[in-house]
């Protein structure tokens, strides 16, 4: 709600310039540093899905594990970190995507999910939807269903919400 948008408005940084030219990184690490507004967040986001909602939640690394971890600890679900290339140490699906800036490749453990788990997937901020993207992809394919994809940050005018079509996407504020 409005509450919540507040709270990410206010506890953005627009760093220009990073990490290359001609980007406006948003750096939500102030918000993560505020104990209150980071708990009104977590709290805002499990009680927009619904704490019965999902099974299991996915952070994507790096940002997404400081709001996955802290909404698995809130509800009593596990937590899956979907990871950049190369840091898994079991069999693994990969997908690869264009970011912003240059390219990545995400993988998640092949046994991560008992068929049919209901995931929530969070991350920090929707930018062109390619990490988003390529999770979704991930998940399906390791058996999870995808139950909710909510963001702290989306940047609209970057297109990121199509990735996921028809799938809602929830975003605490959306610019
Ligand atoms: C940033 C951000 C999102 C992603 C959004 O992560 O944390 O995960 O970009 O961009 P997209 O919608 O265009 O894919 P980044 O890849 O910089 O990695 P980090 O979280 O490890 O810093
Ligand atoms: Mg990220």
């Amino acid at each position: 709600g409005p509450e919540a948008a507040r709270l990410v408005a206010s506890r953005v940084l627009d760093v220009p310039d990073f990490p290359k030219p001609g980007v406006m990184f948003k750096d939500l690490m102030p918000l993560f540093a505020d104990g209150d507004a980071f708990r009104d967040v977590i709290d805002g986001i499990i009680a927009y899905h619904g704490r019965d909602s999902f099974d299991t939640v996915v952070g994507i690394e790096a940002r997404g594990f400081v709001i996955a971890a802290a909404i698995a600890y809130a509800t009593g679900v596990g937590v899956v970190p979907v990871r950049k290339a190369g840091k898994l140490p079991r069999p693994a699906y990969a997908a690869s995507y264009a970011l912003e800036y240059g390219e990545a490749t995400l993988e998640v453990h092949q046994d991560a999910f008992t068929a049919g788990h209901r995931v929530l997937v969070v991350d920090d901020v929707l930018a062109t939807g390619g990490t988003a993207g390529a999770t979704l992809d991930l998940v399906e394919r390791a058996g999870g269903t995808m139950a909710g994809f909510t963001v702290l940050l989306e940047l609209s005018f970057l297109g990121g919400r199509e990735r996921l079509a028809p799938r809602p996407v929830h975003a605490l504020l959306t610019v």
